[in-house]
């Protein structure tokens, strides 16, 4: 398979506004739900949360965005986003079909999109037939070769992945993490604090730090799962995003919002899902 690439640049202001969303499970059909939650209906709540933030210059979507993978929820995904009128790049998780050579969303994803004071990585670690994520040597090149960019210009480095690159507290979720993230996290520890790492895939926001380098998740677009759960837990919270303010010399800050105009009852019982 070639390996996925593309550069994209966007012209914002010095401070750069982007938005995660994670996890958006989008299943065949509208009205498809997850433990209980219409996840259409959860995703078109946080899409109008995103509407009341001011100006944002890009969406990063990172991984599981169908349920199913089903070509039906990424046209949908695309009607649900478009009107936001913000350029959105894709990363897929282990929910989310193979993005084999000929994949139409092959073309939602860029390896780099380059802002005023701020690069941004996007890392597959997509592990094909498997739930826990893994990063192949052409994604772990793509990491080296960006460090060594952010070292040579002083660039700061935000970098996207699906599977988290450090443990959340969840047992369960962390034994399906990415499964060489110790060298990846290796290998941006020079960069220190000009380093941050965003992912999904546990549904939950977290931050931890590894020699500097923060590394954040997100809460999904549809259901949350309980921290410190040791075995599957959902959660009671809503459905959320988070929000990047990326400001020069490598200053940043984040917000992670939640849905509040409208309320989304899931099965707390709930003992897994497909
Ligand atoms: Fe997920």
């Amino acid at each position: 398979m070639t390996p996925l690439s593309g550069v994209a640049t966007l012209n914002t202001a010095a401070t750069s506004r982007v938005a995660q969303l994670s996890d958006t499970h989008l299943m065949r059909k509208p009205g498809g739900t997850l433990v209980g939650l219409d996840t259409d209906r959860s995703l078109a709540a946080v899409c109008r949360l995103l509407n009341q933030q001011g100006p944002i210059d890009a969406l990063l979507l990172t991984g599981d965005l169908a349920g199913d993978e089903a070509e039906e929820a990424y046209e949908r995904l695309s009607e649900l986003l478009n009107p936001l009128g913000v350029p959105s790049f894709w990363l897929p998780g282990n929910h989310d079909a193979v993005w084999s050579d000929d994949h139409p969303l092959r073309s939602h994803f860029k390896r780099s999109i380059q802002l005023p004071h701020w690069d941004v990585l996007m890392l597959n670690t997509q592990h094909p037939g498997a739930v826990a994520g893994h990063l192949a040597t052409t994604e772990m090149e793509a990491l080296e070769a960006a460090v060594q960019h952010a070292e040579a210009t002083g660039r700061p480095l935000l970098v996207a992945t699906h599977h988290p690159l450090m443990p959340v507290g969840c047992e369960w979720l962390d034994q399906i993490g990415v499964q060489n993230a110790e060298e990846a996290l290796q290998r941006l520890a020079p960069l220190g604090e000009q380093a941050v790492v965003i992912s999904g895939h546990v549904h939950q926001d977290s931050a931890q730090t590894h020699q500097g380098v923060q590394c954040l998740t997100s809460p999904s677009t549809c259901i949350q799962f309980a921290p410190r759960s040791a075995g599957f837990q959902v959660d009671a919270r809503a459905p959320g995003c988070r929000m990047l303010t990326l400001h020069e010399a490598g200053r940043w800050q984040t917000d992670v919002l939640r849905v509040t105009d409208e309320v989304f009852p899931v099965d707390l019982d709930s003992h897994g899902y497909a």
